[in-house]
Parts: C-alpha cells; structure tokens; sequence
C-alpha cells in the first residue's frame, strides 16, 4: 500500500503525505541502485508483469530494471504479440495474466481511463505506466524526485511546463504533484494547446514563452504528442519551435543559471530544445531517467507489500 493506495493509477488520487512516502523511499532505492551489486532480496518471490499496449523507451525498462534490483520476477508483455490481435479485451487479457498470479499489473494504454478499469476487475495492484493524455503517475513522481533531489525542496519553488499541454499525461501528473507539493506552476504553449479552465487546478497560464520560463527554478518541455492530435493544432514546426522552442540563446537569455531543464523524452530534437540545451548544462533529463528506477523501485516495493520502515532500515 502507499499509505491508503492500493494501485498507483494517478496522482490526482495521492495525498502530499503519500506523494512524499513514495519520494523518500526513493532516496533509499536510488542508494541500492548507485551500489556496484545493485540487488537486494525486498521482493524475492513476488512478480510484476508489465503490459504495454503503446511504445516505450523509458518506462518499460526502468520498471523491469527496478523489479530486478528488488529480486522480483519481470514479464515483459507486449499487445503486438499476444492475442489482443485476434480480439480479446484489455480485461480479459488483464485476469488471464493475473490468474498466473503476479503480485504488480504494470499497464501503459492508449485510453485515458484504461488502467482504472483493469483495477477494478483484478485483485493484485495496478500501476499506470501512462494512459492516454490522462496521466502518467510514476513520470510525475520521478520529476518532483528530480527536482527536490537537486534544489533541496519543492515547497515555495516555480516550475514552468511548456508545450501541449493539452495531450500531455506528464504535465498532468506533473501539475496534480507539484502544486500538492507547494511548489508554484506556470503552463505556457500555443492556445490550441492549454486546456480551458486549467488554471482551477492552481496554476497560471500564458501563450509567451519568456513570462515562463523567467525566473523558474525549473522547466519541463514537453513534446507535442503527434499521436494524439487529429488535425494540425500549429500552423508548422518552424512557427512553433521560433516561439515555444528553448535554444541556447533563449536559455542564456532568459532563465536563472541555476534553472533545471526537464523533459520526459523522448526529445524531438531542434523543435522544443535545441541539442546544445537538451545536453547542455542546465539540462537534467538522463538524471530524470536513472531517478526514474528509483522511483518505481519505490512503488513496486510498496505495492507489492513491502514495509516502508524496513526498507530505509
Ligand atoms: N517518459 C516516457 O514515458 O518515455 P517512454 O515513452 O520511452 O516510456
């Protein structure tokens, strides 16, 4: 359990106090993951299929490194190849997998909603692994991990999030956690792109990029998710990468030395940031990535039944 979670689905449904359960246990976990044997027994016996019904990089492989760090056994499940080709369900492939009994659903799905339902029909705990432009909770716990772990805290810092918004699950996550977390959040991109109503969920919005990002202790740049739009929400790349993109110059120009860059990857290179800015000094995104397996190290243990007083014992 993370705290009264029985299933990490979405961060809308976390506590500060279950957010910051999960962010601490990560600093442990990121300790066993920083040892020359990175493997510890905490979930020896226990499994964790993942099922991912869209691509990933990222969050497939963190997720199987970070059961095997805990001793678990990792299934790697992919739609391409099962039968869902010849017609079965997203329930039904979920309780046939879980009537080999795995202790962890991990669940990526194109619907927005997907890894709700699939919860609701099994009894071992779920995790989205991102679901449609709903959320992508265990992205939105590696950046507030990213971010403390850098600048010492959350509370009373501004966090730019820039790009489309609107497909976006990360900023989701991202805006759930961090405004719970006290720090201050200001959404910028194209209008087409930004929500209507989204400033009720406690943050500020503006079309201009350098009102942004000016004086944040942090920026995430977002890729604009292709995949989800259905007609061209920007008149064209150039147009979008001239005003929302960050480039050296912009950097240098605009934001705070010590300003950390963020993006979730992957990183359409020369459209939101420049490669001098993606690899540049400010830049974090391969930190998000390694903090990434320890914060699914944190969830898997949790969920799987471990005791948060052993684990930083
Ligand atoms: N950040 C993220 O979700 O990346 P992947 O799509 O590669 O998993």
């Amino acid at each position: 359990m993370i705290g009264r979670q029985r299933h990490c689905i979405a961060l809308e449904d976390f506590s500060r106090e279950e957010l910051l359960l999960v962010l601490d246990l990560a600093v442990s976990m990121k300790e066993v993951l920083l040892r020359p044997i990175k493997k510890v027994p905490s979930l020896r016996g226990k499994s964790v299929v993942n099922l991912f019904f869209e691509a990933s990089t990222r969050t497939r492989s963190s997720f199987e490194i970070a059961a095997k760090v805990l001793s678990a056994d990792a299934l790697n499940w992919t739609s391409a190849s099962s039968s869902v080709t010849k017609g079965e369900t997203l329930v039904d492939t979920a309780r046939n997998l879980e009537a080999m009994r795995p202790d962890v659903l991990v669940i990526r799905h194109s619907a927005g909603g997907a890894p709700g339902l699939v919860a609701q029909h099994v009894n071992c705990a779920v995790v989205s692994a991102g679901d449609g432009a709903h959320e992508h909770p265990t992205q939105g716990l590696l950046d507030c991990f990213t971010i403390r772990e850098r600048l010492g805290s959350l509370e009373g810092k501004t966090l730019a999030i820039v790009g489309d918004i609107s497909h976006s699950r990360v900023a989701r996550s991202d805006l759930h956690a961090f405004t719970k977390l006290g720090t201050t959040v200001r959404l910028c991109g194209p209008p087409t792109m930004i929500p209507a109503g989204v400033e009720q969920m406690g943050c500020t919005v503006t079309h201009d990029l350098r009102t942004a990002v000016e004086g944040a202790d942090a920026v995430v740049m977002l890729r604009i998710q292709h995949e989800r739009i259905g007609d061209p929400l920007i008149p064209n790349t150039r147009e979008y990468s001239r005003l929302w993109g960050l480039n050296a110059r912009k950097a240098a120009d605009w934001l705070k030395p010590s300003a950390l860059i963020l993006h979730p990857g992957p990183i359409n290179r020369g459209v939101e940031l420049s490669p001098d800015v993606a690899d540049g000094p400010h830049s974090v995104i391969l930190d998000q990535v390694q903090n990434g397996v320890a914060v699914r190290m944190a969830i898997l243990y949790l969920l799987a039944g471990g005791d948060p007083a052993e684990a930083k014992a």
